[in-house]
């Protein structure tokens, strides 16, 4: 018996009616030192319910191994503390979850053969979701409300009918969970359109519906699919995420605050995506490909009522006004914004160029064409590719079914130009100074697509690569994770080059903190990259924009001597860094 249940028009929780007024907050997007803090402010917002996905991806890393549940993938941990909150959590473990989140949270291990029929009844992906479902379910079965814990509702699958038609597959994934124990209330969300609701349905499951605005007509339509039953928006959308060289989104606070009010003047549940966005940390930031491939940026800020360092923003005070009114508030005073680290310049004194170390990275897989980062069991990352010129003069190189995502191209180790999935480009001319120069190519995955047919697309080189119509054969491949950078042999920086680099190059420098405290990393006149503290992997920078600086956690700071690595695709004008006291994450719409 599940602990919520529903009436003709709401929920119940042990048989007494709950409003459920939510937030969205990725535990996996937060430092799990932050994970309490965040779920305290969430409670203090006035939200009784926190939602949360789950990546698949990241908690099976290996289709053989354990599952992943340390750090910050320790899932009961989190639950444990929303539970100490007061919190119910509603749990959405997917296995696909979109989130603008790498693959939609799919592991590349599945997606590799390319021919696995992703969210469809193939038993070979419904195979690999009972197999995490096993592995995943026991540690959480303990969290569910109906053992106790704060796990009132779980969701299947994620706006199935943005996506599919095969009805039978949600029927598997739902009764893959009532098989595993799971007596908990399911539902199933999409998109407020009456074609998506009735192909993303499954019969006996609680319809929800996602939406941003046009409330009332969107809850009709909602109503409209499901006679009967609460009304649940279960992505009140009250910001917007972000795609390198596009705009940077904000929405008005008393606009999504006014639109708040009419979901629960409506007598409507809600759960506000997000309350607290978080940050893709590393290489998981997922992309969209419409018309062309667009790869989303590491903050995921969101525009949320908590900023992506944890401070109410407007949103947080005009939402807490409004669920005053509808659902009351805790009587406690509103947190203040935590303290930031003072402004500290970074000088990074010592180099490590990439591409005559790379050996010291990842071993080279030696093939005849060039094998994808899947093929190379990468889930993440670069990869470099490495042969030779035939001959010495110009040529063009041909690239066929282009590359994924981004391709920097040198001969003998001089740039000679790049490739990028997002212009679709797929040749190159190269001029060979002598017969063997070095080509090398390397290829950083920009993140894999969430959300519709494109899911699953490869990475790395995806096909031969032709000179003026000639097979360039005998590859080096050089899968990189750049988990481990202990390896590289760091050296001061000579006086003649200080002051500036050309990539692709590690620089390194160290810092002195006081007292940690969170802070943003600016790095004027650099170009793209990626950005390290302590060895904390932050994410990419790029000076496309629209984000501007990296979130730096405070947790991944130490009292004493801190270290910052970057790693540098292409040029810096100055081997400074600065850690500042403001996130700039884009100029808004003015
Ligand atoms: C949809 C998905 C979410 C997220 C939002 C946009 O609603 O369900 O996972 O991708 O869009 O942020």
């Amino acid at each position: 018996m599940p602990a919520l249940t529903t009436t003709s028009d709401g929920f119940l929780l042990h048989g007494e009616p709950l409003r459920i007024v939510s937030g969205a907050m990725h535990y996996f997007r937060v430092h799990p030192d932050q994970w309490a803090d965040r779920l305290r402010k969430a409670r203090l917002m006035g939200l009784n319910t926190v939602e949360t996905y789950i990546p698949w991806n990241l908690h099976q890393p290996d289709p053989d191994g354990p599952l992943v549940l340390d750090g910050l993938l320790d899932l009961p941990r989190y639950l444990d503390l929303a539970r100490a909150e007061g919190l119910h959590v509603l749990l959405r473990p997917g296995p696909f979850i979109c989130a603008e989140w790498d693959g939609g949270g799919l592991p590349t291990w599945l997606t590799e053969s390319g021919d696995v029929r992703l969210r469809t009844s193939d038993p070979r992906y419904t195979g690999a979701v009972d197999r995490y479902l096993d592995l995943l379910l026991p540690p959480l079965l303990p969290y569910m409300a109906a053992s106790g814990g704060p796990v009132i509702a779980v969701q299947v699958e994620n706006e199935y009918g943005a996506y599919g038609t095969d009805t039978a597959h949600l029927a598997h994934l739902a009764g893959a969970l009532r098989s595993r124990g799971v007596d908990e209330l399911l539902f199933t969300c999409d998109q407020a359109d009456p074609a998506h609701l009735s192909a993303g349905s499954l019969p006996g499951t609680l319809a929800t519906a996602t939406f941003g605005s046009r409330v009332e007509e969107n809850l009709a339509r909602l109503r409209a699919h499901q006679p009967e039953g609460p009304l649940m928006c279960a992505e009140f959308w009250i910001g917007w995420f972000d795609h390198w060289g596009g705009p940077h989104h904000v929405r008005d606070a008393a606009d999504a605050a006014a639109d708040l009010d009419r979901l629960l003047a409506a007598g409507a549940s809600v759960n506000i995506y997000m309350f607290h966005g978080g940050t893709n940390f590393g290489f998981t930031n997922g992309a969209n490909h419409y018309h062309a491939y667009t790869p989303t940026v590491t903050s995921y800020d969101y525009d949320a009522p908590l900023t992506e360092s944890g401070d109410p923003g407007p949103k947080y005070h005009a939402f807490r006004e409004v669920i005053a009114r509808h659902t009351g508030v805790p009587d406690e005073p509103v947190p203040a914004p935590a303290p930031k680290l003072p402004v500290t310049e970074v000088v990074l004194d010592r180099r490590a160029p990439f591409l005559p170390h790379a050996d010291l990275l990842a071993k080279p897989v030696r093939t005849e064409d060039p094998a994808t980062a899947e093929g190379l069991g990468l889930r993440a990352g670069y990869v470099l590719y490495r042969t030779a010129l035939p001959a010495a003069g110009d040529g063009v190189l041909h690239f066929a079914g282009g590359v994924g995502d981004r391709a920097q191209v040198f001969v003998d180790g001089s740039p000679a130009g790049v490739l990028e999935r997002e212009r679709h480009d797929e040749t190159l001319p190269v001029r060979a100074p002598r017969a063997g120069a070095t080509l090398d190519v390397l290829v950083e995955n920009m993140g894999g697509v969430n959300y519709g047919p494109h899911i699953g697309d490869p990475k790395g080189l995806l096909g031969r690569v032709t000179l003026d119509g000639a097979a360039v054969r005998e590859w080096e491949c050089r899968p990189l994770s750049l988990a481990d950078l202990s390896a590289l042999p760091f050296e001061p920086v000579p006086d003649s080059v200080s002051g500036a680099s050309t990539g692709p190059v590690f620089l390194r420098g160290g810092f002195d903190v006081r007292e940690p405290a969170d802070t943003f990393l600016a790095l004027p006149g650099w170009t793209k990259g990626q950005a390290w503290v302590n060895g904390f992997h932050l994410g990419r920078y790029w000076n496309r924009g629209p984000q501007r600086t990296l979130y730096v956690p405070a947790p991944v700071l130490r009292p004493g001597a801190n270290e910052l690595t970057l790693l540098e695709l292409h040029a810096t004008t100055a081997a400074r860094a600065v850690l500042t006291d403001t996130p700039d994450l884009g100029p808004e719409p003015s």
